[in-house]
């Protein structure tokens, strides 16, 4: 099974992509709804956390881990890769290199919690690819509550996005990476507001990409890797808010499961 992790279910947005991808794939979900929201703890309490989910994750069976959180996969991929040998997938990487890839003028700009922002991990990746590169980052610590109350329509919430991106619009971006897991349920709204000139980077996307191709050239992993378009999905903390929301996030109806470690 190919092992997916978030703090909650805004990574269903990267489950979905990667089950459109490589929908005969198995899949298990584990999302710390318990713990979450991550974005706003030290770095300390993520690669903990972290690092007992993925433990949980690779005891249920998971071959390849895919970290889903742009929190965690900011500050936790390394302590994972660190301790397991198997492949380990983080949602920045493969979207630092599409935006590198895609921005005309390389001036980018990503926006993020509050963790992933201080963490600069999304700078010092594309600095690593092209240290010419201008990157602007902001923190938008209000989405993603008000996207949790499902108030991603409401143009209470409108005027919030509005404000998150004025900093990038002075700066003039020609590309904005929607670097947390549940901004990609705001695509159209940010879209409308940072302008038709700037292209927006979709990290599950640009993951699952990348997933299948890696799956397709090494086949000793593809072979691990059951095949029997199944989902499971684990929630350590479960109420009918998230279920509602989750299957929102899915488009389908979802039976999840309350557990963790
Ligand atoms: N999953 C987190 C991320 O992608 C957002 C939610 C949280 O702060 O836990 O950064």
């Amino acid at each position: 099974m190919i092992g997916v992790f978030d703090s909650g279910i805004g990574g269903l947005t990267v489950l979905k992509a990667l089950m459109e991808s490589i929908p005969d794939y198995d899949f298990i979900y584990f999302g710390d709804t318990a713990r979450a929201p991550y974005g706003s703890k030290s770095p300390k309490t993520v690669i903990t956390c972290t690092l007992q989910n993925i433990e949980f994750l690779v005891n249920l069976g998971a071959k390849v881990v895919v970290l889903a959180c742009h929190t965690v996969a900011s500050l936790a991929t390394d302590s994972v890769s660190a301790r397991y040998d198997m492949p380990i997938f983080d949602v920045i990487t493969p979207a630092v290199k599409h935006a590198i890839k895609t921005s005309r003028y390389q001036r980018i700009g990503i926006i993020g919690t509050r963790a992933t922002t201080m963490s600069a991990a999304y700078e010092k990746k594309i600095h690593a690819e092209n240290p010419n590169a201008k990157v602007y980052s902001a923190a938008c610590p209000l989405l993603v509550p008000l996207i949790e109350e499902s108030w991603h329509k409401k143009p209470e919430t409108r005027m919030i996005v509005k404000k998150c991106l004025h900093p990038f619009k002075v700066r003039q971006i020609d590309t904005l990476i929607l670097g947390c897991s549940y901004y990609g349920l705001l695509t159209r709204m940010i879209r409308t507001k940072i302008g038709k000139r700037v292209s927006l980077i979709d990290p599950s996307s640009c993951l699952a990409d990348v997933v299948k191709a890696f799956l397709a050239r090494h086949r000793e992993v593809d072979e691990l890797l059951s095949k029997n378009s199944y989902l499971r999905l684990i929630l350590s903390d479960l109420t009918p808010q998230i279920e509602k929301l989750a299957g929102t996030i899915l488009q389908r109806n979802v039976r999840i499961e309350a557990g963790g470690p």
